[in-house]
Formats: C-alpha cells, structure tokens, sequence
C-alpha cells in the first residue's frame, strides 16, 4: 500500500479530480495548504499580502491506494496539474504500514478498496 500526497496548484484540482475520476480513484483527502518549492515561492504570481515568508496556497491531496494504482495516480495529478510552469506541484509516494476501516474492523487492502 502506497500514501500519495500532492500539492498542487489550487485552481487544478477540478480538473486533477475529472483525471482521477476518469482512472475509478475515488476516495481522496483534499485540505488547504500553504507551501513554498525550490523558488522560495517568490517568482510565481502572489494575489496577497507580501510577507517575510512567502508562503503560497495550494491543495494537499492525500489518496490511499494499492500498490498497482500507483502509476495511474500519480499520471492522473500529472495530467490534471501539469502547465510546465514553476508551481505546477509536487508528488510523494510513501509507503503506508495499515489502513483499518472503523466501521467493519477491515485491514490493509481490504479496507483501502
Ligand atoms: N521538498 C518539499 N517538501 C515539502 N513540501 C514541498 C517540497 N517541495 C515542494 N513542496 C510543496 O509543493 C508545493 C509546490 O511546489 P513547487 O511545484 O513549487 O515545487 P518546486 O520544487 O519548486 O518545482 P518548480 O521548480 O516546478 O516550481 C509547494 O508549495 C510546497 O507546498
Ligand atoms: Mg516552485
């Protein structure tokens, strides 16, 4: 089992969500983020407040999933997010020990699917 986290460009997350949609990946955590890559978040376009740290907005999406969907996740963000400007995002892929569905007591890939 696999934990993908991306950060992405806040105005891509519909069109990551039709991408992940599209590949049958469902279940997805999406929370605000504020963040800042390789330019310290100064060179992309800032609407805000300048402040001593230039924290941007993006969107965290957090998606559970077996190891076979993998690749297909992670295009889907890639096809979703991607303009090939800075600021496009990033994605982790970390190994995830369990997953327990509460209501049934469900383990690992049981519980994922
Ligand atoms: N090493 C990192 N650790 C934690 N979060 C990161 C890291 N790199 C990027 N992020 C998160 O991802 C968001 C998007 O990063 P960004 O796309 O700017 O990455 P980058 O490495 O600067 O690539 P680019 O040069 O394409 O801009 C950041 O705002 C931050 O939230
Ligand atoms: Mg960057």
């Amino acid at each position: 089992m696999k934990l993908i986290i991306a950060y992405i460009q806040p105005e891509k997350l519909n069109e990551v969500k039709q991408e992940l949609l599209k590949e049958g990946i469902m279940k997805m955590s999406v929370t605000n983020s504020l963040g800042c890559g390789q330019q310290g978040g100064y060179k992309e376009s800032y609407r805000g407040v300048e402040t001593e740290v230039n924290l941007l907005q993006k969107m965290r999406i957090e998606i559970a999933i077996n190891d076979e969907f993998v690749d297909k996740t992670t295009n889907a963000i890639i096809r979703g997010a991607k303009t090939g400007n800075i600021g496009d995002g990033k994605i982790f892929v970390l190994d995830l020990v369990n997953c327990i569905r509460i209501r049934t007591g469900e383990n690992g890939s049981d519980a994922i699917g």
